[in-house]
């Protein structure tokens, strides 16, 4: 057995030929639960298997290590290129040379100041809104696409760990800055330098990169329009609570789907938003009642696959109403429960958490 640290430097048991996950921060990650989770899917007789709501890939990463043909999905784009550093790619790592050329400056390169310019007082310090449009403009030139997804996977983590709460949600750069008490975040951690919490990633992924002999594959999709056939399909979707308040993906990290697109990122900027959000997307797991004829769609969409869901017991739809949509398309569902468990960030400690089997 290994060993790695979560958020609270709790030791997390995880096991992978000597290789490790690196330490990311999401909201809703399953890294801690991936050793149970992992455990409950041994006995299931599977080959190809679909993690359709990937985020961090920390579950795509177990079922490669439990020597199975993985595809990753995740319809946020940020979050696809962990799941090509990760699960597609073999052996593809980041070495000095790269790092050289993505840490200074390039005479072929053209730099800009997209961030400097629409960014200001946001979420980074002038210095540090520069070192990002010089890395990004670097990181852009590269052909190769696994070192293109480690090295935006590391500026991807290091962004996320230098923000109050983890997240781009508010403009509140001044959360880091003021000279306050705090009775959360950290701010040794905030006040890091960019470059340094980038080469901790780079290894950190470097170190993570094995084959499993299979060729694994990553996606940036909608789940609903998936057409390929997979033996089982894990289903992690975003939260809703019972009260409606869900988890908003897409205006939780912005910021790094913005990255992506950092050549066209002005004109999908939310000018109207003081933290110049991209310009909000429809989602139907932003929506209490669409959620349970959403539901109904992602499990006939996959009726022929084991599908094995991810769930907390105190959201919408209630635990039974997701058990009754289940057995509408699967004759045997079982439920696992894991017991209390609490999200990162989440006040709420009262929840627990469960996983359906539908076979
Ligand atoms: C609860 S998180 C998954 C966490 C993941 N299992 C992990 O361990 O990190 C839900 C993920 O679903 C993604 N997502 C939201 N709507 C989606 C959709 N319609 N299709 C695919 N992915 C979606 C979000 O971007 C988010 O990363």
């Amino acid at each position: 057995m290994e060993c790695q640290y979560d958020l609270f430097n709790k030791p997390v048991e995880v096991k992978n030929n000597g290789k490790k996950f690196p330490t990311t921060r999401y909201n809703g990650s399953k890294l801690k639960l991936s050793e149970w989770i992992g455990s409950q899917l041994s006995d299931l007789e599977f080959n190809t298997c679909l993690d359709a709501f990937g985020g961090t890939g920390s579950i795509s990463y177990k079922l490669k290590e439990m020597d199975k043909k993985v595809t990753y999905n995740d319809i946020l784009s940020f979050n696809h290129y962990i799941g090509k550093a990760l699960i597609e790619n073999e052996n593809t790592i980041l070495d000095d040379n790269d790092l050289n050329f993505i840490l200074n400056e390039n005479k072929n390169v053209e730099y800009k100041s997209t961030i400097q310019d629409n960014f200001k007082d946001i979420y980074f310090t002038e210095s540090e809104n520069q070192w990002l449009d010089k890395t990004i403009a670097n990181i852009n030139t590269i052909d190769n696409i696994y070192k293109y997804s480690i090295a935006f996977f590391a500026l991807a983590q290091a962004c996320i760990i230098k923000r109050p709460y983890n997240l781009f949600h508010r403009k509140n750069l001044y959360m880091r800055l003021s000279n306050v008490k705090r009775s959360f975040g950290n701010k040794t951690t905030w006040d890091t330098p960019f470059e340094e919490l980038f080469r901790k990633f780079v290894n950190e992924a470097n170190e993570a990169v094995f084959s499993n002999s299979y060729e694994n594959t990553a996606l940036n999709m909608n789940a609903f329009d998936i057409d390929d056939y997979f033996d089982l399909v894990y289903i992690d979707t975003p939260y809703i609570s019972e009260k409606g308040t869900f988890v908003d993906y897409f205006g939780f990290y912005h910021f790094l789907e913005g990255l992506t697109i950092y050549d066209d990122w002005e004109n999908h900027i939310d000018y109207n938003s003081k933290h110049h959000r991209l310009k909000p997307k429809k989602n139907i797991f932003n929506d209490k009642k669409q959620i349970h004829k959403g539901f109904d769609e992602l499990f006939k969409k996959y009726e022929d696959s084991i599908i094995v869901v991810s769930y907390r017991n105190d959201g919408t739809p209630t635990e039974n109403e997701l058990k009754e949509i289940l057995e509408s398309y699967k004759s045997k569902v079982s439920i696992k429960n894991f017991g209390h468990y609490k999200y990162v960030l989440s006040k709420n400690s009262k929840s627990k958490e469960i996983l359906y089997i539908g076979e």
